[in-house]
């Protein structure tokens, strides 16, 4: 099997003392350097305080809603109507029966597909539902040694979850939508009838992480009923639901929701607080969703209760729910709209092929030549800027038995830029320096600029 190797060699760091007092931080003595992974990223970043962070998906400070939370949490403890067990004992594992209520009856609207409590099932976060997917498509430790089909600029995350399961990603040619499906079909059969190899499964996002694209239900169709033709199950992400920018954009309805396989996974992080991991994937095949209750159950691994009824009081209130999601989308968009013009008066060292519909994050290219893995450790300690690398968000190629290799190869020249957390002053002040930073290295390594 093919490995890329970018990274450099990892070195115990010793941390600087962190100039403000937050349990949370004391509680995480030493890190790798650099980084291998997004979470140690961002707990690097906290740990340096001076360091500017592009990396992370996170929402701005400021759109925290404390007080909505809290006045959720009292409503839920001083409800008459909700019995103490229902709040302080373990929770089931299908999750809270209000919260998978709530959830399907507004899905119910959205999708115009008729969704039950029975259908919905929560997680501890859409990562935690990303897993759960893998898990109960490919079994615990992948023993057949499936393979799982995916877009080459995918979630970062979900590649560090295949590798836990022992489950090697392949990537499929895209579009701005997402997987093209004549292309997906293309793969298969080449795994399958050249490789004997068999794909279980495919991930794809109906608003993505890192390139901002929207899969249409068109395209979200076509896709599911190739799935279906092979047997592979599919699971459509839609951790930024309601994100999208653009109004001519219609939200789409999940129209292939029906169809055998299919999960679509919610994240509440990118709307509400990530902190909270209160979220739910949805599935309609009965089949799908007793693995997931069977692994809930055997992990014992649940959100608190008292969160998803919060979220519960919460989803019900469809007016407080319209005015959140205007707020947040409105603040992503000024990010967004900033970073856009900071990197288009840059464009010596930054471009932007796809301008995101939706989202939180845009996908700058540099020019060829320059690598943002191996920059990393760089702009971490010089330029004091975090960035994701493009390489942690791509898929590897797969090198058959015969040389081959299937899918596309990666590039390094790209990186991941998140605009919802920094204030827009400074986000815009970070890509300038950002820019004088590449054009240094520029000079050093002798990297042509885009003219
Ligand atoms: C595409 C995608 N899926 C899932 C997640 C997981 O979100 P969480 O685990 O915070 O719910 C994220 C978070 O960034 C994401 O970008």
């Amino acid at each position: 099997m093919q490995k890329y190797n970018f990274m450099p060699d990892l070195r115990e760091s010793h941390l600087a003392p962190v100039s403000f007092d937050n349990p949370e931080i004391r509680a995480v003595p030493t890190q790798k350097f650099p980084p291998n992974n997004l979470l140690d990223l961002i707990t690097y970043t906290r740990l340096h305080s001076e360091i500017r962070s592009l990396a992370g998906g996170m929402p701005a400070s400021e759109l925290h809603p404390r007080v909505d939370i809290q006045n959720a949490i009292n409503e839920v403890l001083s409800d008459p109507n909700i019995p103490p067990d229902e709040i302080f004992q373990y929770g089931n594992a299908r999750g809270n029966y209000r919260y998978r209520e709530v959830v399907a009856d507004n899905l119910t609207k959205v999708t115009e597909t008729e969704l039950t409590p029975d259908h919905v099932i929560t997680t501890v976060g859409g990562q935690d539902a990303i897993s759960k997917f893998l898990e109960a498509t490919f079994g615990p430790g992948n023993p057949e040694r499936k393979v799982l089909l995916t877009r080459p600029d995918t979630y970062s995350a979900l590649m560090g979850a295949a590798e836990r399961f022992n489950i090697q990603v392949v990537g499929v040619l895209s579009d701005h939508e997402g997987i093209i499906p004549e292309e997906l079909e293309k793969t298969i059969i080449t795994l399958l009838d050249d490789y004997q190899v068999t794909p279980a499964g495919i991930f794809e996002m109906v608003l993505s992480n890192p390139t901002g694209g929207v899969m249409s239900d068109k395209r979200g169709l076509e896709l599911s009923k190739i799935c279906e033709k092979y047997g592979l199950n599919a699971y459509f992400d839609y951790a930024y639901f309601g994100i999208i920018f653009d109004e001519n954009i219609e939200e789409p309805k999940l129209l292939y929701l029906d169809s055998k396989g299919i999960t679509v996974g919610f994240s509440s992080s990118k709307i509400i607080a990530p902190g909270l991991r209160t979220t739910h994937l949805i599935t309609k095949d009965d089949e799908l969703m007793d693995k997931y209750v069977a692994i809930k159950r055997d992990e014992k691994i649940f959100t608190p209760p008292i969160l998803e009824l919060a979220l519960w009081k919460l989803f019900s209130n469809q007016e407080w729910m319209k005015q959140r999601l205007a707020t947040v989308k409105k603040r992503y968009l000024v990010g967004k709209e900033t970073a856009v013009e900071a990197i288009n008066q840059n464009s010596d060292v930054l471009k932007i092929s796809i301008n995101p519909q939706g989202g939180m994050f845009l996908y700058p290219e540099m020019p060829p030549g320059f690598s943002s893995h191996r920059l990393l450790e760089r702009l971490l300690t010089e330029a004091k800027i975090a960035l994701v690398p493009g390489s942690w968000t791509q898929t590897h190629q797969l090198q058959m038995a015969d040389g081959n290799l299937i899918g596309p190869p990666m590039k390094d020249n790209n990186f991941r830029l998140c605009y919802s957390t920094l204030p827009p002053n400074e986000l815009k002040e970070v890509i300038s320096e950002l820019a004088i930073f590449l054009r240094k290295v520029a000079k050093e390594e002798n990297i042509q600029l885009f003219n």
